[in-house]
C-alpha cells in the first residue's frame, strides 16, 4: 500500500492541525484517508494491515499503536467489505420502532444470512451497530456514511434495490418526517 496522489494532496492539511510533537494525533484521519482511498481504488472501504504500517511509519508511531486504534473503532473495517456497507442500528429506540424488520429486509434483499457477512455478489456487507444518534427518526440504517431513517420492511427493500441499480437515494427520513425542533425553536 502507498498513498496515492489524491491522498498525498490531503495529508499536509491533516498534519497541520496538530503540533509537531503530537503527530500521532493524526492517526485517525490518516486511517480514514486509507479507507477512503481503498474505496476509490477497489470499491471496498477497508484498512489493510500493510496500510496501518504505512501510517505508523508516516507518523513515527509503533505499528502496534496504529493496530490498536484501527481495531478499536467500528468505523474502520479491517477486512474487505462489500461496495455498500449496510449498518442496522439495533439499539433500543430503533428496536422498539422496528429495526428487526429493517434487518430482515436487508437479509432478504441481499441474500445475507447473518451480521458480518458480505453478499455473494460482493455488493453488500451487513453489520449491526449501536445508537447512531438519530433516534428521533428511528429506525435508522446507515449506508456507508449516509443515514436513512423512518424505514420499514418495504422501504428498506426499495432502498437496497436502488443501490443495486447504482442509484443513491437522498439520505434522511424516507417518509419525509422532520425531527421536531427543540422547544425554544418552535414557531
Ligand atoms: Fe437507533 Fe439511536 S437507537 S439511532
Amino acid at each position: 500500500f502507498a498513498f496515492d496522489e489524491e491522498s498525498e494532496r490531503r495529508i499536509p492539511d491533516i498534519l497541520a492541525r496538530y503540533p509537531e510533537a503530537k503527530r500521532a494525533s493524526a492517526v485517525i484521519p490518516l486511517l480514514w484517508l486509507v479507507q477512503d482511498q481503498m474505496r476509490r481504488q477497489t470499491g471496498s472501504a477497508w484498512v489493510p494491515k500493510v496500510a496501518m504500517d504505512v501510517v505508523a511509519a508516516r507518523l513515527g508511531m509503533a505499528p502496534i499503536r496504529v493496530y490498536e486504534v484501527a481495531t478499536f473503532y467500528f468505523m474502520f473495517n479491517t477486512r474487505p467489505i462489500g461496495r455498500y456497507h449496510l449498518q442496522v442500528c439495533g439499539t433500543t429506540p430503533c428496536m422498539l420502532r422496528g429495526s428487526e424488520e429493517v434487518a430482515r429486509a436487508c437479509r432478504d434483499a441481499t441474500g445475507i444470512k447473518a451480521y458480518g457477512e458480505t453478499s455473494a455478489d460482493g455488493m453488500f456487507t451487513l453489520t449491526e451497530v449501536e445508537c447512531l444518534g438519530a433516534c428521533v427518526n428511528a429506525p435508522v440504517l446507515q449506508v456507508d456514511l449516509d443515514y436513512y431513517e423512518d424505514l420499514d420492511y418495504e422501504s428498506t427493500v426499495r432502498l437496497i434495490e436502488s443501490l443495486r441499480r447504482g442509484e443513491r437515494p437522498k439520505p434522511g427520513s424516507v417518509t419525509g418526517r422532520q425531527a421536531s425542533a427543540p422547544a425554544g425553536e418552535r414557531t
